[in-house]
């Protein structure tokens, strides 16, 4: 697997914890710098918190890419998809987020541990960071997509 990325940054709530913990073992046996922006317990949190600070260091570019967990990853793609810049997909498949890295040019990828195991998941991350934004006639409609942000 060749990785886009070297470094990372993660988060989830308390119903994404585990699944966290496993894709930063995953990560890391794989060479991949990670930033754990918490939650560090399955005590009960919000999830827009740590969908927000994951967000603000994708947005001022500290790092390229990251990943939410929550027990759906719904919540926190909403919560991320309010910051400007922030293009958050919910993927429960490796074909959703292998290609909404080539269509969409997704920042954020979206994971639920209450809908995936850590196999799956763990492949999903992996071809989250290796797949390229395929540009061309997508890039006029990722530019759509970012200009909504105003709206
Ligand atoms: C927490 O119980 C749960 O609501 C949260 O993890 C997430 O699934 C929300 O979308």
């Amino acid at each position: 697997m060749k990785f886009q990325v070297e470094k990372v940054i993660i988060g989830s709530d308390h119903g994404g914890f585990a699944l966290k913990q496993a894709v930063i073992a995953h990560l890391k046996e794989n060479d991949i710098q990670v930033e754990d922006v918490g939650t560090y317990s399955t005590a009960s949190c919000d999830y827009p918190e740590y969908a927000h600070k994951v967000c603000q260091k994708v947005q001022d570019g500290t790092y390229p890419l990251g990943i939410l967990i929550c027990g759906t990853g719904i919540g926190m793609s909403m919560a991320a998809n309010k910051h400007k810049g922030i293009r958050a997909a919910a993927c429960e498949n490796t074909f959703s987020a292998r290609m909404t890295r080539m269509h969409n040019d997704a920042n954020v990828l979206c994971l639920g541990e209450r809908v995936i195991g850590p196999g799956l998941a763990c492949d999903m991350v992996d071809l989250f960071l290796s797949t390229d934004f395929q540009g061309g006639r997508h890039q006029a409609r990722v530019d759509m997509v970012n200009s909504l942000d105003n709206q």
